[in-house]
């Protein structure tokens, strides 16, 4: 009897196991059939609760977009201020198109930005999606400010998208209110140029100079290039943090970015036990006016010829190669300048790009803020004490009022 039953159980067991099977083959069947049918889901057609805009200025991906890049970068009022600007912009963007060209020519025909944008990016949400459900699923955006795709396509892209909670991402970690300030206008500019109001709950991430992520980076790639140099030679290694420049105009306003460059470089080389000596220096300056210095050629030439000639160079202000790593740093100062000042070693630490720390760091940097329900951080509130441009009033009021809850 109760060998029957434990048959008739045994049997009913068989039975189910059966069925089950046949169900989940069933069910395999239909998953693949509908697999077959379905796109399967992409950065594109993601359907998001949570947008990430990834703000930058972008850069050229083809010679064909230099014109157009640095038309747009003239004619930017929030980064530059030129006489008759709207006549003079265009003017001078025509007149260096062809040296420009020739640069990006020679680092491959145009810029690796978007590229590395998106491989972050990608990297960022896959992260965020596992450790912030609640948030999920998070989709990224690219909004350049001088190159496609520009910041008011992506506000609308994300718009169309229904994105419930929206944030303003700076790529610069060191805020400058060229750089991320320019950003941040263009988003407040698109809302008040259309004249409603966003559908998205908006906030921002305006600065991470010092995120202990963002340290552990660089550190990292001081050193891989550090261990590069003769073993004899490390020790003797200057190191070099170089970073974009600023007109004395714009650091005379009370604009934050050369305190937090500095901050930054304090954090690393704390990171690094102080390891070498090192300077922080600027490059990129252009026309007559006066720039933050000191220079980091002239700063390389000084160095060789008292007798320092094993030099690291170290770009601290911007996450992915761009023209001023792969032409600046590495062919005119590292190759051209570093023979002219008879260099010993001159080596250039890796940018970030496609770390895959780096993307951890992007994620946390999120992933914290959303749980911080703070609009934007205390110092986007306080404007330059000597800025003329009410549009900066504007959009900080813009986004520190936001209503997040
Ligand atoms: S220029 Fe800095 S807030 Fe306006």
């Amino acid at each position: 009897m109760m060998m029957m039953a434990a048959l008739g159980s045994a049997g009913r067991l068989i039975q189910f196991a059966r069925s089950s099977i046949g169900l989940s083959v069933r069910r395999r069947s239909t998953a693949a059939a509908l697999a077959q049918t379905a796109p399967p889901e992409t950065q594109e057609n993601r359907k998001p609760k949570t947008g990430i805009l990834m703000l930058n200025m972008g850069g050229p991906e083809k010679l064909e977009d230099v014109h157009d890049f640095l038309l747009r970068l003239f004619l930017d009022t929030d980064l530059m201020k030129l006489p008759v600007q709207s006549k003079l912009g265009p003017f001078i963007a025509k007149r260096r198109t062809p040296k420009i060209q020739e640069q990006y020519s020679k680092i491959g025909g145009g810029s690796p930005i978007k590229r590395w944008t998106s491989m972050q990016g990608e990297g960022m949400v896959k992260l965020l999606d596992e450790m912030s459900p609640d948030t999920a699923p998070h989709k990224f955006y690219i909004g350049f400010r001088y190159v496609n795709p520009l910041t008011e396509e992506a506000i609308e892209e994300m718009e169309k998208d229904g994105v419930e909670r929206a944030v303003a991402f700076t790529q610069y970690p060191q805020y400058s209110c060229s750089t991320t300030g320019s950003s941040l206008n263009a988003i407040y500019r698109y809302y008040s140029n259309k004249g409603g109001r966003p559908n998205m709950r908006w906030s921002v991430i305006d600065r991470w100079p010092t995120h202990p992520l963002l340290v552990e980076c660089f550190a990292e790639h001081v050193l891989n290039e550090l261990q590069k140099f003769p073993e004899d030679k490390r020790d003797d290694v200057v190191i070099l943090f170089s970073a974009h420049s600023l007109p004395m105009a714009v650091v005379n306003r009370g604009d934050p970015y050369p305190q937090e460059v500095g901050a930054t470089v304090q954090r690393v080389m704390e990171r690094l036990g102080h390891c070498n000596p090192y300077r922080l220096v600027w490059q990129s300056r252009v026309g007559p006016m006066a720039w933050l210095g000191p220079q980091t050629d002239e700063v390389i030439k000084g160095l060789c010829e008292r007798g320092k000639k094993n030099l690291l160079l170290v770009p601290i202000a911007f996450t992915s190669d761009h023209i001023e790593t792969l032409h600046e740093l590495d062919i005119e100062y590292a190759q051209v300048l570093g023979e002219e000042c008879g260099v010993e070693n001159i080596r250039r630490a890796e940018s970030l790009n496609g770390n895959p720390l780096f993307m951890k760091a992007l994620a946390d940097l999120v992933q914290s803020h959303l749980k911080s329900n703070e609009p934007c951080s205390r110092q986007l509130t306080l404007r330059c004490p000597l800025c003329t441009n009410p549009t900066c009033g504007e959009t900080k009021a813009f986004f520190a009022g936001q209503k997040l809850r």
